[in-house]
């Protein structure tokens, strides 16, 4: 009998997961002659006993489509899964001993897991209790450590970039600060490469709390040389001096309950008040997830996929693929998982952002 490896999609989608997919499955079978079983939704289709054949045809044809083709779920935790206790209550229950049971039903020798820090934790407390899992770094935000880049970013770092590019004319022809809410959780990846990117005058991150006075300053002086307008990229998870971050929704039966978001609306108004110049935001939210990967992206997925497949090979159990330079390694996922990569505030793209004259709402970093 041939020897199969079981493969999930979990947490928020990105670009590139479909390219993922096919580079595991295709090296699978390619190079290892082994069977591949998809479990949809991720982690929630391994509770609830949900999983299909993944076969070279099914995975044909999918290296440039957004979303992924097993479909996920970022709130199924096996070890803390949400139950409704009436009322409106929400209770959470340890199933993982159920989840083990269907990973065995599965018969598979190896379970691949894409996904971000919380899939990655989740695969790690499954190694635990004796799951043979590989992980794959997935995430928008680029926050899982130990890998220079996770793939999903650099597209999402690209429309975000093309969203800014059309903002740009607006906050020119009408004179206007123009604020653009970026994702990124609680860290500035995102913000710090498209603000970058995008020209932006203002770079807002979660890393360095900004001071409303020093943002109200740089736009104000710009108006005075002669730049009408101000482009300011605000990360999601950015937050003043001495304050919190903006909470936009709380998702009850999530295990990572808190939604960020707003940030951008209330700063662009107290701009506008203290200075009197005209604000406008726009908050690009999941369109950051949505379409086709970037060739940069789809490169290291397949980088990705095909090396995670050759660990299954090898029985190299318990680890994650990474990047380091331009090399594909591997670490022990315990290693990637407990502390999220932040932007160090000493990085070389601050830097530059600042020699280039940006401003990161504060005096001094
Ligand atoms: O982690 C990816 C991400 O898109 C974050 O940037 C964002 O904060 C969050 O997911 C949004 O989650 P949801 O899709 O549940 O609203």
């Amino acid at each position: 009998m041939k020897k199969r490896m079981a493969i999930l999609t979990a947490g928020g989608d990105c670009p590139g997961i479909n390219a993922v997919i096919r580079a595991v499955t295709k090296t699978a079978v390619n190079d290892y002659n082994m069977e591949v079983v998809g479990i949809e939704d991720g982690y929630l289709g391994l509770i609830e006993g949900r999983w299909r054949d993944l076969t070279y045809a099914d995975v044909s044809g999918i290296l440039t489509q957004g979303g992924t083709i097993l479909g996920t779920s970022n709130k199924a935790n096996p070890f803390k899964y949400a139950v409704d206790l009436g009322d409106g209550k929400t209770g959470f229950k340890d199933v993982s001993d159920e989840t083990l049971a269907n990973f065995e039903k599965i018969g598979a020798s190896v379970l691949v897991a894409i996904g971000g820090d919380g899939t990655l934790n989740i695969s790690h407390l499954l190694a635990g209790k004796g799951v043979p899992v590989i992980g794959i770094p997935k995430t928008i935000d680029n926050d899982v450590d130990c890998t220079d880049f996770t793939f999903g970013f650099d597209s999402a770092v690209a429309t975000a970039v093309e969203g800014i590019d059309k903002i740009h004319t607006t906050a020119q022809s009408h004179h206007r600060v123009m604020f653009i809410e970026v994702m990124g959780r609680y860290v500035g990846w995102l913000a710090l490469h498209a603000g970058v990117a995008g020209g932006g005058d203002i770079i807002l991150i979660p890393e360095i709390p900004y001071d409303v006075d020093v943002v109200c300053e740089a736009a104000v002086s710009r108006s005075k040389k002669g730049k009408k307008f101000s482009i300011v990229v605000v990360a999601e998870g950015a937050k003043a001096r001495g304050g919190d971050v903006v909470v936009q929704k709380v998702v009850k039966d999530s295990t990572d309950p808190v939604r960020l978001g707003g940030v951008g609306s209330l700063l662009a108004a107290e701009v506008e008040r203290r200075t009197g110049l005209e604000a406008r935001v726009t908050v690009l939210g999941h369109l950051q997830r949505g379409g086709s990967p970037t060739a940069f992206d789809r490169v290291l997925a397949t980088r990705f996929g095909t090396e995670a497949a050759r660990q299954a090979s090898l029985g190299n159990f318990g680890s994650m693929v990474a990047l380091r330079g331009q090399e594909i390694v591997t670490v022990p996922i315990s290693d990637a998982i407990g502390k999220l990569k932040s932007v160090p505030p000493d990085h070389g793209l601050m830097k530059s952002a600042l020699s280039v004259g940006t401003s990161f709402g504060v005096k001094v970093i």
